[in-house]
């Protein structure tokens, strides 16, 4: 709930309107990140929101960041040849507002 009357962008909103903050949409903002839904691994991505800000900073972003690192380094070891695969239907996203991801992802290599 809102403590007070906010303005966004030369809207306002009320005090006492419930607001959800879309933590996701601020990595997909074009003016912050070029080609936002392009996966590109050597992207100057530091402002990024995905751990949450201020106070309540996800106490296991380091963990986090070490468990990605090594996951997508197995996964390119293994599969060096990983790509999308263009006979099967393109990736579709899954209908929420939380946790954003495919419905499913079909991937081929040789
Ligand atoms: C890719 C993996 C992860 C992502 C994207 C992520 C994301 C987030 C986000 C956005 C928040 C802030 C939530 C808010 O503002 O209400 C958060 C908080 C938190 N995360 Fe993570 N997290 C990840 C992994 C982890 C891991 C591995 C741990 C622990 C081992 C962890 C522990 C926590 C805790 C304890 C908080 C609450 C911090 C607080 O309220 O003071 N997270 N996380």
């Amino acid at each position: 709930m809102l403590a007070a009357d906010v303005e966004v962008a030369g809207q306002t909103f009320p005090e006492g309107d419930l607001c959800v903050v879309m933590l996701g949409a601020c990595n997909r903002d074009p003016e912050a990140f070029s080609e936002p839904d392009r996966l590109d691994l050597n992207r100057d991505a530091s402002q990024h929101n995905g751990f949450g800000l201020g106070a309540y900073y996800c106490l296991g972003s380091s963990l986090a960041r070490a468990e990605a690192i090594a996951a997508l380094d197995a996964l390119v070891q293994r599969f060096p040849t990983l790509e999308l695969n263009p006979d099967k239907p393109a990736p579709v996203y899954r209908p929420t507002l939380v946790l954003h991801g495919h419905e499913h992802l079909h991937i081929r290599w040789n």
